[in-house]
């Protein structure tokens, strides 16, 4: 391998993503957010009209589909069979299929395998929902990243607003608290936290403040 295997686990809205791709950069890593695949699964299924629960036609779905990152001036796009759909994986209706279609063994089981295929040379940090439970669970350092509800549903709020969604903050925190409920609560690979994680509760630090925690703590063990 050529570095390490990093894994950030955590409930959606706790920074993860933000903070994975600043890691990233500091460590001259690889960022490879696996929420990212599995909502490029749901768009696909959504096109094609598949039901969550229609499990022959998403494995047959999962087949067709070429899902890889795009790194141009330093930013990463999702592509799906060669087409740009880092935009349209990032709506609510989307991110509510995806919590359903992820909750799939064979949907997970695809995506697993590619995971591990592409972090296979190391140099790596992968951010998830399972990466330090079921897929990495020998990862070098593994982080669980956290926030209140409150602050991670403010924050999603925020985020949609910027990009001009009509939104209201009741109705995303309590979209991110359902999301949670449904992440933790079936049956493959639930959210949950590695028994040797390091605990990163995000609740008022600045990301400067998360990421130079983080990246002293992957330094000390590289
Ligand atoms: O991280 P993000 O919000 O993009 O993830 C979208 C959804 O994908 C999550 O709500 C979760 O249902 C699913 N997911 C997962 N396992 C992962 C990453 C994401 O089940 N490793």
């Amino acid at each position: 391998r050529r570095g390490l295997i990093v894994a950030i686990d955590g409930p959606s809205g706790a920074g993860k993503s933000t903070i994975t791709k600043l890691l990233a950069d500091r460590l001259g890593y690889i960022h490879i957010d696996t929420g990212a695949m599995f909502r490029t699964v749901a768009l696909a299924a959504s096109r094609a009209g598949i039901a969550p629960d229609n499990d022959a036609s998403l494995a047959g779905l999962c087949a067709g589909l070429e899902i890889a990152f795009v790194r141009t001036n330093g930013c990463c796009r999702v592509t799906a069979n060669g087409e740009d759909v880092t935009d349209a994986i990032r709506t609510p209706a989307i991110s509510t299929l995806t919590s359903a279609i992820s909750a799939r063994k064979v949907v997970r089981d695809v995506l697993l395998r590619l995971q591990r295929h592409m972090a296979r040379e190391g140099g790596v940090i992968l951010e998830g929902r399972d990466i330090g439970t079921v897929v990495f669970p020998d990862a070098d350092v593994k982080f669980f990243l956290s926030a209140s509800v409150e602050e991670r549903g403010r924050r999603r709020y925020l985020e949609l607003k910027a990009k001009g969604q009509e939104v209201s903050l009741e109705e995303t925190i309590a979209a991110v608290a359902r999301r949670d409920e449904q992440d933790s609560g079936r049956e493959h690979a639930p959210l949950r936290r590695a028994d040797d994680a390091v605990d990163i509760d995000s609740t008022g630090l600045s990301i400067e403040e998360v990421l130079d925690r983080m990246e002293s703590i992957v330094r000390e063990r590289e």
